[in-house]
């Protein structure tokens, strides 16, 4: 029997996620948006690219989760984007009752789905997310690392001149600017990092990574990166759908890990058809520890004005 997976949103990144899904036939896909006509213009699109590309997988658009039933991963990249006059944390409520409400009607109508949070502020939205689908701990994962660490390789990949698939990296913390790179776990086809680029100028690169989301804003002036966020979503698709078992940085709840507790933070973990099936604590030095304290404070901030609010 075909997999599914539901793709909440489809926006830039969620129509992105549902076009790689389907070329790589990993699923038959539901798109939902709030949006009235778009998710099944969108799939209706998608599903006539399906001759000229080769694929067959069904893709059909919703407005209400009646169509997602038994899903077996559903993505959820639904939100607002910061409007003029709105807060940070008008935002965060904003897009916390979206993801929760997606989340809620994911858990109804796919109860034994996996959850893949995209939407942003991503590790907020993961713990949202938990809440109302009631779903254990491994079953809820956030997308934010894989990209961190894309735009890592990418960049030293183009620092170097060699190929990307021989840059191993790995970032710890929550999403963009406060990403942790772990540089010792770093290496060219297993060379160290820190023997290739002198420390001053890998810093620059670490820099660029951790803004490589506003990068990529200032650009493009009318949203968000998108084409790398799907890319790394559905290598975490294809990853639990095929139980691949990969090692990558993905947010999870951390229950001790890291000395954390209770709170979604970007760690490696292992992802097969369970979900997390693993969480990575990798040691760390003083300084990592401290940067990685900076992030899961960050965090902290975030679920405290959402419990404040009443979440
Ligand atoms: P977009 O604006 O293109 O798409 C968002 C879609 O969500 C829209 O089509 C909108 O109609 C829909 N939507 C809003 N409320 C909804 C609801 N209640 N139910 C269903 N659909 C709803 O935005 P884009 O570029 O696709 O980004 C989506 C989210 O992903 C944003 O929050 C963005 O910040 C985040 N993001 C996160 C990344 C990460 O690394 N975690 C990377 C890239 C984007
Ligand atoms: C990014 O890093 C906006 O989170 C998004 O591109």
């Amino acid at each position: 029997m075909r997999k599914k997976v539901t793709v909440v949103g489809g926006g830039n990144v969620g129509a992105t996620c549902a076009l790689r899904i389907a070329e790589k036939e990993l699923a038959d896909v539901v798109i939902i948006d709030i949006a009235e006509g778009m998710p099944q213009g969108k799939a209706l699109d998608l599903m006539q690219s399906g001759p000229v590309q080769g694929y067959d997988v069904n893709l059909v658009g919703a407005n209400d989760y009646e169509a997602t039933a038994n899903s077996d991963i559903v993505v959820i990249t639904a939100g607002f984007p910061r409007k003029p006059g709105m807060s940070r944390d008008d935002l965060l409520m904003k897009n916390y009752e979206v993801v929760s409400y997606a989340a809620a009607q994911s858990a109804k109508y796919s109860p034994d789905s996996i959850i893949i949070v995209v939407t942003n502020p991503l590790d907020a939205m993961c713990w949202a997310a938990w809440k109302s689908s009631g779903f254990s701990k491994n079953r809820v994962i956030g997308m934010a690392g894989i990209l961190d660490t894309a735009r890592f390789r990418t960049f030293i990949g183009m620092e170097l001149d060699v190929s990307v698939e021989n840059v191993v990296a790995m970032v710890l913390g929550g999403h963009g600017d406060t990403m942790v790179p772990m540089l010792r776990y770093s290496s060219v086809s297993g060379i160290p990092l820190t023997e290739l680029i002198p420390a001053a100028r890998l810093e620059e690169i670490v820099t660029r990574t951790r803004n490589g989301g506003a990068e990529i804003v200032k650009l493009l002036q009318t949203g968000s990166a998108y084409y790398a966020p799907a890319a790394g979503t559905v290598e975490m698709v294809e990853s639990i759908l095929k139980d691949k078992k990969k090692v990558v940085p993905c947010a999870a709840l951390l229950e001790g890990e890291y000395g954390y507790n209770g709170l979604f933070v970007g760690v490696p973990v292992k992802l097969g058809s369970n979900g997390i099936e693993k969480i990575y604590e990798l040691s760390l030095n003083e300084e990592e520890k401290k940067m990685l304290k900076v992030s899961a404070d960050a965090v902290d901030e975030l679920i405290k004005v959402l419990v404040e609010k009443g979440a």
